[in-house]
């Protein structure tokens, strides 16, 4: 399954420091990046988060937050 077609969100424990998660959907590690998006030319790359202190997050599963790589409800308005 792709990253976006999971269609809710990923609810995780994000530790301190930079987390890394994909933007091109193509993971197989999601929601984090595994590079494989290099050589695919998706002309996207991944997000960056400087995580300051241990938290629960809810990573997009469907592509269409406007607050991405984070959920922002969206997802509920099929
Ligand atoms: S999973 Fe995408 S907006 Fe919630």
């Amino acid at each position: 399954m792709a990253m976006y077609d999971k269609g809710k969100p990923y609810v995780m424990h994000e530790e301190p420091g930079l987390q890394t998660y994909c933007s091109c959907g193509l993971t197989e590690e999601a929601p984090y990046c595994d590079g494989s998006h290099n050589g695919k030319h998706t002309g996207k790359r991944p997000y960056l988060v400087k995580v300051e202190a241990e938290r629960i997050v809810s990573i997009c599963g469907c592509g269409r937050s406007a607050k991405l790589p984070y959920c922002d409800g969206t997802h509920k308005s099929r």
